[in-house]
């Protein structure tokens, strides 16, 4: 029986504020093996754990991240736009995440921009400080960002992010030079023989974003190594359910 990894999209997103500790805590209760986030670079070269470029939809307050403090970046509610419970939660530093985070959890941390190429070597000293290197697994849709890391820091596992048909999805792996550890492909991109071919060159599949039970179910059956979801209590529920 396939026993693929839950991860948490942006932590359990679907019951609590995205890319907060709160809903990074709620993936942990429901028993997920590893947590997806997405990073930014404040202005003052601090890792930001945020979605988008701006605060605005997920906080109270609006500016760019990039052009903004960390100080500044601490002020604004992260919280309440998604139901009061939850308020006075603030959008947290990726190290406050590696500090909530079990070591036994993985993190995928997704690279959203790479600013010049000053995110990347941020990454790789803070992976290196908080002993976190061979427990994260860092994606980009930009892959020459994923590229760059891994001459900066060779044993950084990478996972590429894409949402389009690549012909070969073991090619696309094999095509960048570097030894890539994991696919990361939108579930629509990808079928069961090949998830299948991937896994048996050792390439890690783990389709973004699953939700509904019927497709959570299907990711299972075509032997996904982990599955991308907004509710990981529910897959860990089906899992459950099928003796894993
Ligand atoms: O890493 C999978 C998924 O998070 C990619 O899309 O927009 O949710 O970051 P997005
Ligand atoms: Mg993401």
């Amino acid at each position: 029986m396939n026993q693929p990894l839950v991860i948490a999209h942006r932590g359990a997103k679907g019951e609590a504020p995205e890319n907060t500790l709160a809903a990074f805590r709620l993936g942990l209760e429901q028993g997920c093996d590893a947590i997806e986030l997405d990073i930014h670079l404040s202005q003052d070269g601090e890792i930001i754990v945020i979605h988008d470029f701006t605060i605005d939809r997920t906080t109270d307050r609006k500016g760019v991240v990039h052009e903004m403090t960390l100080a500044e970046l601490k002020q604004a509610d992260a919280g309440r736009w998604f139901d009061t419970r939850f308020e006075g939660e603030r959008i947290p530093t990726l190290e406050e995440v590696f500090d909530l985070v079990p070591p036994d959890i993985m993190i995928n941390v997704e690279i959203k921009d790479s600013y010049d190429r000053k995110l990347e070597p941020a990454l790789v000293e803070l992976m290196k400080k908080k002993d976190r290197v061979h427990n994260v697994v860092v994606s980009s849709f930009d892959h020459k960002s994923l590229m760059f890391l891994k001459l900066l820091l060779p044993e950084t596992k990478i996972g590429l992010l894409y949402d389009f048909n690549p012909g070969s999805h073991v090619n696309l792996a094999t095509g960048l030079g570097v030894p890539v550890y994991s696919l990361h492909p939108n579930f629509k991109r990808i079928n069961r023989e090949e998830i299948r071919e991937a896994k048996s060159k050792g390439i890690e599949v783990y389709p973004y974003t699953i939700n509904d039970e019927k497709r959570l179910r299907k990711a299972i059956a075509y032997g996904a190594s982990g599955i991308i979801t907004d509710y990981p209590g529910r897959l860990r529920d089906i899992l459950a359910d099928q003796g894993v």
